[in-house]
């Protein structure tokens, strides 16, 4: 049995590890700086729980100009269909979005119905600007309205944990991203 077996259980195998993520996240920090004038102010918004982790190792690689960070929580109710699942806010930013750069960090877009929610509800209070950093894509969404310009890495269609990511909220400290074996061998 291999080491991630005996230590994780659940874990089938890992995605993208620590290194591979530490590299990407180094060349994304390096695009966004880019992508903003030097003049330009940031205001990072992280969506909790899941974007924690990508959001300080990402803000760190951010040296080009003058940063705030903020999070808000949202969270994914009900069962069944994508279409009959609501998004909920439980806790709101604590900064005003008004005429500023805005940069979304989602941790991971699946079926794309937290971004379109939350970024509804960013767009609607008037930023200056308003892009998305996605750290994982799965590529399924329908209908995306915030289409990320950043995105770390494309998923597979397993369910993915680590850096950030959680089932049941288990594993969200683990520093790579591994994928749930699913029992079906
Ligand atoms: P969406 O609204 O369907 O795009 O789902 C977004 C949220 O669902 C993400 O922010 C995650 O918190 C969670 N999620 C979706 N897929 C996964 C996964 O594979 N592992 C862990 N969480 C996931
Ligand atoms: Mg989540």
């Amino acid at each position: 049995m291999s080491e991630l077996a005996t230590r994780y259980p659940d874990l089938e195998r890992v995605v993208f590890s620590q290194e591979q993520i530490a590299a990407r996240v180094e060349e994304l920090g390096r695009e966004i700086d880019s992508f903003y004038g030097p003049e330009d102010e940031l205001l990072v918004v992280g969506l909790l729980k899941g974007a924690f982790v990508f959001t300080s190792d990402l803000v760190r690689q951010l040296e080009g100009r003058a940063v705030t960070v903020d999070f808000l929580t949202a969270a994914l109710y009900g069962h069944g269909t994508d279409s009959s699942r609501e998004v909920r806010l439980h806790q709101d930013l604590t900064a005003s979005v008004e005429e500023r750069h805005v940069l979304l960090i989602e941790d991971i877009v699946d079926s794309g119905k937290t971004l379109n929610r939350i970024g509804d509800l960013l767009a609607a209070r008037k930023p200056r600007s308003l892009e998305v950093c996605a750290f994982l894509h799965k590529r399924i969404a329908d209908g995306l309205r915030y289409e990320p310009r950043w995105v770390g890495f494309d998923a597979p269609p397993d369910w993915l944990v680590g850096y950030g990511l959680d089932l049941g909220e288990r594993y969200r400290h683990l520093p790579f991203v591994g994928a749930i074996a699913t029992g079906e061998e």
